[in-house]
């Protein structure tokens, strides 16, 4: 029989945690019969001390099963999810979900609103008024059966375990670890049922991993998770030094997702989308082979079928699909002011952690956790990274409803610095993982 005393100094003095030490803290924790000093002092522990691939592999295992476990089984065919672990602008769900029920595949998604500086999937769907993410699981999996694509969002009970440790993590200086991070977002990911799961691993000034090195750590402790519980895992590690796309806000990236299924998107965000969805076919065993996958996903957006797709999922999802004809019909910001650029030169940076920021402080993410949205502000840039621009040229548009705060003005300052300077392009993609 284990008790916390002796699991945490067990862990201070690096040996070892049994399965048995594990399972106990977790269900200890979820009843409610651990002081908080006692968790916290534990997650201090593994922040300093860490957690080999079986121990991380065990957590993710408890804490998965410590709430609601989604039953996918009457889906027919292998389902697909995928997560990003949070951008600026970073609207590739809304875009690849259709693209990869356009080709066959099934993608059982579930998703979640947005968190700090990144935007959330739920939030961007809610720009079509009607648009609920509320479904129960058997609706959902009908859903992905006739349509090959449903969102849900996460259910109360969902990984319970991992809502009462990030709490603590939050205010205990232990939330960058990652064992903790691999197994917070791996348990959410496990308990929602797919078959096969696609992480798009950020790295940059807006994402959580702030260079590729650690980013490629994360993706790599999130597959061994997944092998571990006999799930196809990959991960794309993708740069989010810059927005992805030009638009950051909820309808305005619903915009731009809907003119990248016709084949008109950002070079960016359609090349991100075409990688994923091709990854998600061929783990869905579709296609053995990644270049035809994306000739087919490829064809997807130039034959209509990809957008035929997203408006059946909108509506099937209580939307009104002719939003999606006509794009103007979306939430509208009530002004838009242009932000110049003040110099001739080059774009050095694009920050992308500010903008989101600049964003959220126009109403586009929450503040607080009351705050309504306002589903019709937020930025379009104009430019990119490497991009020449000449005095006076617009670099961004600025979607508000208020008077223009100047918070808003000193991030995008902050954010795009001009240069005479050549730089680097970006590259998008930097490998993947599997
Ligand atoms: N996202 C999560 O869900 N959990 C973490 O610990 C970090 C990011």
């Amino acid at each position: 029989m284990s008790n916390m005393l002796e699991i945490i100094t067990k862990k201070r003095d690096k040996h070892p945690l049994t399965q048995e030490d594990i399972a106990f803290w977790i269900k200890e924790l979820v009843a409610q019969r651990i002081p908080d000093y006692q968790s916290s002092a534990l997650l201090m522990a593994i922040v300093l001390n860490g957690l080999s691939e079986q121990e991380t592999a065990w957590l993710t295992h408890e804490m998965m099963h410590s709430g609601d476990v989604v039953d996918l089984s009457s889906i027919q065919g292998i389902t697909n999810d995928k997560h990003s672990t949070g951008g600026v602008g970073d609207k590739t769900s809304l875009v690849l979900a259709p693209m990869v029920a356009a080709c066959g595949g099934k993608v059982a998604k579930m998703s979640g609103r947005g968190l700090g500086h990144t935007g959330g999937t739920i939030d961007k769907l809610e720009s079509f008024p009607g648009f609920s993410t509320e479904i129960s699981s058997e609706r959902f999996a009908q859903l992905v059966n006739d349509n090959g694509l449903a969102i849900m969002g996460q259910s109360k009970n969902l990984v319970p375990a991992d809502k009462l440790l990030y709490a603590l993590r939050d205010v205990t200086g232990t939330v960058p670890a990652i064992p903790l991070i691999a197994s917070s977002i791996m348990s959410k990911k496990l308990a929602a049922g797919s078959d096969a799961i696609l992480l798009d691993v950020k790295f940059g000034d807006g994402a959580f991993m702030k260079d590729v090195n650690q980013a490629r750590e994360l993706a790599m402790a999130m597959i061994s998770i997944g092998k571990h519980a006999n799930k196809n895992t990959k991960a794309i590690l993708s740069d989010m030094n810059q927005p992805l796309g030009f638009a950051i806000g909820n309808a305005l990236e619903v915009k731009e997702a809907i003119a990248t299924l016709k084949g008109e998107g950002p070079e960016d965000l359609t090349q991100l989308c075409i990688e994923a969805a091709s990854l998600m076919l061929v783990q869905a065993q579709l296609y053995t082979d990644v270049d035809k996958a994306k000739e087919a996903v490829v064809a997807s957006l130039h034959d209509g079928s990809a957008l035929a797709k997203f408006r059946t999922f909108i509506e099937a999802q209580g939307g009104d699909p002719t939003y999606v004809d006509d794009v103007s019909l979306l939430p509208q910001a009530k002004h838009i002011t242009p932000f110049k650029a003040t110099q001739t030169g080059i774009i050095q940076t694009i920050q992308a952690m500010p903008l989101g920021l600049a964003a959220s402080y126009l109403g586009a993410g929450r503040l607080t956790k009351d705050d309504v949205l306002k589903f019709g502000v937020g930025l379009v840039l104009k430019a990119k990274v490497g991009n020449h621009v000449s005095e006076g040229d617009v670099i961004c548009d600025i979607h508000h409803d208020d008077p223009l705060p100047q918070d808003v003005l000193d991030k995008l300052n902050d954010a795009i610095v001009i240069a005479q300077e050549s730089v680097k392009p970006l590259v998008l993609i930097h490998e993947i993982c599997e």
